[in-house]
């Protein structure tokens, strides 16, 4: 499906429709919304499920970068909008729970409950805003495909390596449009600190990290959870980065039994 929204031309799965509960779910990068294709399957027989891809990935229109996370929170209450949604569940993976933190900051009246699964509060370092500009520059000049590639072994647990989904993962990855790529990496490089935004947080609130994620490791987890009032967390087994790619049956778990607890 397809909405136009502050004109960019949006594509979105939607799974579940007309439950009383809806669940949007933000993909990290370089991905689109087929990071999500096990829960909008396994999930949405009990809540209404919608994974667009943003603004630059997948389907949806590559508009001129950088791609701020308040612009693509922004987007994302459009879409919300359009489909005639009020409060949701929000749920975002790395760079979709950096979008998330911009989305409570900016919209937290459309937010009922947050998911953030792999993801961290701190902004870049120089150093790792240094290597978003060396991303940008090799993207440049060899395109987004071998960059994306070269990810794949950081993102996954060692046990999914040469299996189906690295395949499947890595097949994603490697479509994602260039310029979506770089408007993204320029987008996450110059994102704001959202440790000071934890403690406002007031709704329910599900941390999921998978148990070998090297790029936000469960440490940096768990300290979330900590600072946000009334957090729990679920450690995801046998995933790394990509979690609910990599083990969807203990993720879809985890969010069930999250759901259950928040209630209608
Ligand atoms: C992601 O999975 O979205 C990225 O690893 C986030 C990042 O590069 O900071």
């Amino acid at each position: 499906m397809y909405a136009r929204v502050n004109n960019v031309r949006l594509f979105y799965r939607r799974r579940g429709e007309g439950q009383a509960d809806s669940l949007l779910l933000v993909h990290g990068f370089p991905l689109d919304h087929r990071l999500w294709s096990a829960q909008l399957a396994g999930l949405s027989s009990g809540i209404d499920v919608i994974a667009p891809d943003l603004p630059g990935c997948g389907r949806s229109e590559v508009p001129r970068g950088p791609y701020t996370m308040e612009q693509q929170a922004d987007s994302l209450v459009a879409l919300l909008d359009t489909l005639r949604l009020d409060r949701v569940i929000v749920g975002g993976l790395s760079m979709g729970g950096y979008i998330a933190f911009a989305f409570w900051r900016r919209h937290a009246q459309r937010v009922r409950a947050l998911i953030l699964a792999d993801t961290r509060a701190e902004p870049d370092s120089p150093v790792a805003q240094t290597r978003r500009d060396e991303a940008v520059a090799r993207i440049q000049e060899q395109g987004g495909e071998p960059y994306a590639r070269s990810m794949l072994p950081n993102l996954l647990d060692s046990h999914n390596l040469e299996t189906p989904v690295a395949a499947r993962a890595s097949a994603i990855m490697g479509s994602q449009p260039a310029q979506g790529m770089i408007g993204a990496l320029q987008g996450m490089r110059d994102r704001a600190d959202s440790r000071p935004t934890l403690a406002t947080i007031d709704v329910p609130t599900l941390v999921l990290v998978g148990e070998s994620d090297s790029i936000t490791p469960s440490d940096t987890a768990r300290e979330m959870t900590s600072a946000i009032p009334g957090a729990s967390l679920a450690i995801v087994p046998r995933a790394g980065h990509l979690s609910p790619l990599e083990n969807p049956r203990a993720f879809n778990a985890a969010v069930r039994s999250f759901l259950g607890r928040i209630g209608r």
